[in-house]
Order: C-alpha cells, then sequence, then structure tokens
C-alpha cells in the first residue's frame, strides 16, 4: 500500500496571496475552476494501492471539513484533513501523525507541498525510485539560473541520480536544478526526523544562544523548538551525498504559487492539462445559445454567461456568477458569486467573490505574472461602478470604486 501527504501550511503562511487567502485558505483558492489542493489529490487517483490521503495543516479543522468530505466520496480514496495544534515545519508535521500516517502499513508514502503546480509524474517517480532503493526520491526540474535562489538548489549524480549537495534558497549560485516540493519516501524517513530531533537534544547548548554580529551588537537567538522539523535544510542537506536520495527530473511544466499573479499563470497551465486529461470539464461553446469560446475555458455549470459574451483564452469562471451581454473576459479567475454587466471587460484579473462590475468597466493588468502589480486584483465583495477603469491595482475587500485607478493598492 501507498500513502500521500499534502502539506497545506496554515493561517500565517501565505501571506503573499493576500487579499485571497483573508477569507479562504489558500490550498482551497480555485486554479482551473478546481482548489488548489485538488491538484495533486487528483494525480494521487494514479498511484495503484493507494490506502489513504492526508492533508496536514494548521488550519481551523471546520475549513477544511466539508471539502474532504466531498473530496473523499469523488476519489473513492478516504481523504483526511489532520491539524497541527502549531506549526511544526514540513518534516515535523509529517513525524507528528507518523501514526495514523502508518495505519495502514504503508511501504512508500508520498509527500507533496500544496502550493505548486505541475503534471505530478507519481507513477514514474514511484517506479525510479523503487529502481534506486533509496529512502526517498524528489521530483527537480531545470529552471533560470537567475529565478533558483528562490528554491532549493541541487547536484545530482549525472549516472545513478544521487542527491549529492544540497542547499535551501542559497544566497550564492550553486545549481539551476531545484526541489520541486514532491517526494516519496519510505517510513524510514520517520526515523531520519526522529534523529534530528535527538541531535538536537543532545546538543550541549541551552535553548537560546547569545551571539554578536560583525557590528558588535548581541543577539540572543532561539534555537528552534526540538518538534520543529523542516524537510529541506534539517533532513535534505545533511543526508545528501549519503546513498539515501534519488533525484527524478521532470521536463514538464512546473511552477510555485505564492501570489495571486503565479495563481493566475497556473489556472492556465492546469486549463491547458485539462484539454489533453479531460477535455470535457472545458467549455466548448457550441450551440446557438452558448457565449463565444476562445481557447482553454472553465464554466461552473451553475453560472449564467450570456449568448453574446466571449469567453477566454484562460478564463475560469465559478459558481453563481452572472456575465451580462457583451462581456469580454480575457486570462481572468471570476470568483463565486460575482455579476459582470453588460459590456465589462476583465483582462489579466482576478475578481474576488461577490464583486460586481458596472456597465462598460474595465478592469485589467499588463499580464506580467511575476509582479506585485501586474495583474489587477478585485478582493470580495468590491464594486466598480459603471465606465470605471481598474489598471494594475490591488483593491481590498469591500471597496467601492466610483473613479479609474492604475498602479494602486486601495486600503
Ligand atoms: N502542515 C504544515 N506545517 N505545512 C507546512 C509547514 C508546517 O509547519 N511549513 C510549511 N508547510 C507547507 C507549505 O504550505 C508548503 O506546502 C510546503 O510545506 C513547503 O513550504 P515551506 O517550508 O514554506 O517552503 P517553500 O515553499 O518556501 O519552499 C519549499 O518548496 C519549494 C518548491 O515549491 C522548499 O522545499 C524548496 O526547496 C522547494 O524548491
Amino acid at each position: 500500500k501507498v500513502t500521500a501527504v499534502i502539506m497545506v501550511g496554515g493561517p500565517t503562511k501565505g501571506t503573499r496571496f493576500r487579499p485571497l487567502s483573508f477569507n479562504t485558505p489558500k490550498p482551497l483558492f480555485p486554479l482551473a475552476g478546481q482548489p488548489m489542493v485538488q491538484h495533486p489529490i487528483f494525480a494521487c487517483r494514479r498511484i495503484p494501492n493507494l490506502a489513504q490521503v492526508f492533508l496536514i495543516g494548521f488550519y481551523d479543522e471546520r475549513e477544511f471539513a466539508l471539502y474532504v468530505s466531498s473530496i473523499s466520496n469523488e476519489l473513492k480514496v478516504p481523504v483526511r484533513y489532520l491539524k497541527e495544534d502549531k506549526p511544526y515545519g514540513s518534516a515535523g508535521g509529517l513525524y507528528y501523525f507518523r501514526d495514523l500516517i502508518m495505519e495502514d502499513n504503508p511501504t512508500d508514502i508520498f509527500l507533496l507541498n500544496c502550493d505548486v503546480c505541475c503534471n505530478f509524474p507519481l507513477l514514474e517517480m514511484l517506479e525510479a525510485h523503487k529502481r534506486y532503493g533509496g529512502m526517498g526520491t524528489m521530483l527537480v526540474v531545470k529552471v533560470s539560473a537567475e529565478s533558483a535562489n528562490e528554491f532549493g538548489e541541487l547536484v545530482a549524480d549525472p549516472v545513478t541520480n544521487e542527491l549529492l549537495h544540497y542547499t535551501e534558497k542559497p544566497e550564492t549560485f550553486v545549481s539551476d536544478l531545484i526541489n520541486c516540493g514532491v517526494y516519496v519516501f519510505t517510513p524510514e524517513i520517520f526515523t531520519a526526523i526522529h534523529e534530528v530531533m535527538i541531535h538536537r537534544e543532545d546538543r550541549a547548548n541551552p535553548h537560546r544562544l547569545p551571539s554578536i554580529d560583525a557590528l558588535g551588537h548581541l543577539t540572543i537567538r532561539a534555537n528552534p523548538p526540538r518538534d520543529f522539523v523542516r524537510l529541506d535544510q534539517d533532513i535534505l542537506s545533511p543526508l545528501a551525498g549519503k546513498k539515501q536520495l534519488y533525484t527524478y527530473e521532470t521536463m514538464d511544466f512546473w511552477e510555485q504559487i505564492k501570489t495571486p499573479g503565479m495563481s493566475l499563470k497556473c489556472s492556465a497551465l492546469y486549463l491547458a492539462q485539462f484539454r489533453h486529461t479531460s477535455p470535457y470539464v472545458l467549455a466548448c461553446g457550441d450551440g446557438a445559445k452558448s457565449a463565444k469560446i476562445v481557447g482553454d475555458v472553465y464554466i461552473h455549470p451553475s453560472a449564467k454567461v450570456h449568448p453574446t459574451a466571449k469567453i477566454g483564452p484562460n478564463v475560469s469562471v465559478s459558481a453563481n456568477v452572472r456575465v451580462g451581454a457583451g462581456v469580454r473576459l480575457i486570462s481572468c479567475i471570476i470568483l463565486d458569486g460575482v455579476e459582470l454587466q453588460e459590456n465589462a471587460v476583465v483582462m489579466d484579473s482576478i475578481i474576488g467573490w461577490k464583486s460586481s462590475l458596472g456597465k462598460w468597466a474595465r478592469v485589467q493588468g499588463d499580464g506580467d505574472y511575476n509582479s506585485k502589480l501586474g495583474i489587477t486584483i478585485l478582493g470580495e465583495a468590491v464594486t466598480v461602478e459603471d465606465e470605471v477603469v481598474v489598471v494594475n491595482s490591488i483593491v481590498l475587500p469591500n471597496k467601492t470604486l466610483n473613479v479609474s485607478v492604475q498602479d494602486e493598492i486601495i486600503l
């Protein structure tokens, strides 16, 4: 049997995702019409003998209760949310729930970060992992040398694929091969985490370490608590080069979803994937009564779209949205309950839950997904009045805009 664990973090993480994470936990934010965490969960369907899927985080249980029960039914495999009483770190959280995770005596455990977007080649990883015979295999990908320092950089043996060297977000360049946040481990991982904890306890130093920096300032640095263990720094770095960890390189798409801009990009990637894996999920736009659809578009069945609207490419329209006559939508995410009145235009933007755009209103970004104001984001229940134009701006929840704005953060 195989068990999968998805690390979902908690409300104190994902702060770069504001204002979209104010009321909805980031893992439930929709990409291509499905909650972010559903993409890795569905990828687990390909694993033979999948016993259970656990989501581990420190969000309140209530936030995930409805979701896990509906997704368990759909997946026909139990999906459970396990809440840490405090953040234990990416490896500490796994260790904390070791008894539950080992309930079905799995031979292998997948560990996935919830905020990565890729095609999760889990079967291929599992096969490679069995071949290598190590304790763990991690998915890796080549990125541009300029962006590599945002991730864990690593060196792998070109022949055996063994992980030889690992540094988390290094200041000086190590390698353009990086850690994708997708792993498969044997249960020995729990021993490895336990050893880190014991080692911490053994260290003679007391809990607080005074140190003096180059300017002569005395600082008292608290040691991390014994049970807080990070997978990257505390496990991967020390175990590199010890014939225990191996790499599996993906040549397919991979992105990390830390900002709203990236969620727009990843929504496009997942829509494009649906085109191959489940085209029936996408809107097709045939029939005299349906809107004109361009490229990959998702429209929730409960949304009401006027036949004269033109939608796509890369558009995702959530439940109970109303799209009026002549509306034009390009590269955007329209969240639940939004109303778009006649001839409104949305481009390179995310429109928050229950917001409304008046007639001829225009909300747009310049499509630079990596810069802070490269897209426009309207928080929950924002009203944009008729003919108002909003460009490259972030608008916090419950605001009403009656004048046009550009490059602004409206608090
Ligand atoms: N349950 C739980 N508890 N989850 C946590 C905790 C915790 O205490 N801390 C982090 N996470 C979750 C996050 O929600 C995320 O899904 C994952 O663990 C990793 O988060 P971070 O530890 O904050 O690392 P990161 O996202 O900046 O970078 C990691 O992932 C990159 C790939 O996306 C590193 O492993 C990098 O090396 C890697 O490139």
